[in-house]
Order: C-alpha cells, then structure tokens, then sequence
C-alpha cells in the first residue's frame, strides 16, 4: 500500500531533507586525504543531534553507523570504519535523516583531490545529471516510468553501467516504502504518479559492469568487475503536478512552497 502524504507531511519531509542537506555541506569540506569515513560518521552522529534530528540508518535493518560510506568499486552501503580517504578515491556519502518522524534519503559522490580524471568527470556528471533529469520527468497522471527511462538515458548517453538490482524507493513516514523507482525502463504503464507522492530517486551507474557483488559484512555492495561506481540522490515530492527536490537547501522554489508556516 502506498501511502500519500500531505501537504503538512511534505513540509515536515522538506525540513528533515534540510537538515541532511546542510549535513552534506558541512562534511563535504571535510573529505580530504587522512580523513577516516569512522570521523565522517563520528561527525555526522553530533551534527545531527544538535539538530534535534537522528540517522535513519542506524538500526535500520540492523545496520550499525549513522551513514553509509562507500569507496572506489563499492557501490552503496559501504559501513564507515578506519579506512581513510587518500587523494584520488571515490566517495559516495549517502544520508538518511529522521526528523520529528519525517524521513529524508539523500547521496553525493565525490572525487577526492584536485583534478579528477576525465573518466571520473564522466562518472560523476552523468550519474547526477541522469538524476535531475529523473526529477525533471516526475509529472503526476504520468507513468513513473517516465522518470526510470529519463535516467537511463543520460546514463547510456555517458556510456556508464547502470546497477540494475538496486533501486530508489518511496520514502518520507519510513526509509523504504512503495513504489520501487528503477533506473532502467521496467516497461509498461503502471504505477501512474500522484500529488502526493514522495521519492528517493537514485542512479547508481558504474565505469564498467552492470553486475554487483555482495560483501562479507552483508550490506556492502560493490561493482563486480572493480570499476569505480557513482551515486546521486534526492528525496523528490510530486506536488501540484510536478516534482520538488526536498534535500537541497539551495533549492529556493522549494523553500518557498514547503518552507513557510502556510497550508496547501
Ligand atoms: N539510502 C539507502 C537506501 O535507500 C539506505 C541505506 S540502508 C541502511 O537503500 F540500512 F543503511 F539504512
Ligand atoms: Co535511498
């Protein structure tokens, strides 16, 4: 069942998607040779609790830190423990916030250093335009699938591997919820989009091979053949017939229509 969330709901989404995104402006600065993805996470545990706000993540499913950190070949769910960053890394920082029981979901990825390669380049800017291109295509009475065949495109024109079984995923009253937002056309017409909805969209493309592999620890997942893997997200709502990005404190349209004290 799918659960539509109101206009007060998206407002309260909207917040919690703040705080996380003023999270990732604070640790993006921080991601510098020697730095351990153990302090990322340390940092993020105090950021958000004098935000009045906490991980999502933590204890989900069991999963042990605040964040997950991934490098290189791995792909999402990277667990941060000692390993520390070193100039030339990929970096993806995926966060999930609750705030006041309002959940956010939102990733970055990151070259460490100054002067990325230029299959790097590709990597990054065809893994994050092939999500604004996703949310530009989120159009209530539209299929969702509008949105899955906007990301692949991009993703195909910048020649990159699309990880096919990981998927973005309704979200906002818990982490996971319906529907399941895949990054390649799933064919067909259904589900059709509402004002109402409430998205975590979510390419994530590789250098190489579209396959991946689970890790020892269970929740890890990385590229099979090694190739270095990107990873964007936003948490989107579908609101007067068009898409809204919730997580991006740059986002002034947002801000105006979900930021006030006002009704829908
Ligand atoms: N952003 C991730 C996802 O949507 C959430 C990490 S899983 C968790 O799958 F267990 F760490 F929460
Ligand atoms: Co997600």
């Amino acid at each position: 069942m799918l659960r539509l969330k109101s206009f007060a709901d998206i407002q309260g989404i909207w917040r919690s998607g703040q705080v996380l995104s003023r999270l990732h402006e604070a640790l993006a600065p921080m991601l510098q040779p020697g730095v351990s993805a153990l302090e990322l996470d340390d940092f993020a545990r105090g950021f958000l609790e004098r935000e009045g706000a906490k991980s999502a993540f933590l204890g989900y499913k069991g999963y042990p830190r605040q964040t997950c950190i991934s490098f290189n070949d791995e792909v999402v769910h990277g667990i941060p423990g000692q390993q520390k960053l070193k100039a030339g890394d990929v970096v993806s920082i995926d966060l999930g916030v609750d705030l006041g029981g309002y959940i956010s979901d939102s990733a970055r990825t990151y070259y460490v250093g100054d002067d990325p390669p230029a299959d790097i380049q590709r990597l990054l800017k065809g893994t994050r335009e092939s999500l604004y291109a996703g949310i530009a295509a989120l159009t209530a009475r539209q299929p969702l699938a509008n949105v899955s065949r906007a990301i692949q495109r991009v993703l195909v024109q910048h020649q990159l591997g699309i990880i096919m079984e990981l998927t973005g995923h309704g979200v906002g009253f818990s982490l996971h919820e319906e529907p399941t937002v895949y990054n390649f056309d799933p064919g067909g017409r259904r589900p059709i989009v509402q004002d109402g909805w409430v998205i975590a969209i979510e390419p994530m493309a590789s250098l190489g091979s579209t396959q991946i592999i689970l890790a020892a620890d269970n929740w890890c997942y990385r590229t099979a053949d090694a190739s270095r893997a990107a990873h964007f997200e936003h948490t989107v709502a579908c609101w007067e017939g068009r898409g809204w990005i919730l997580t991006d404190t740059q986002d002034a349209e947002a801000r105006e229509r979900f930021g006030g004290a006002g009704g829908g």
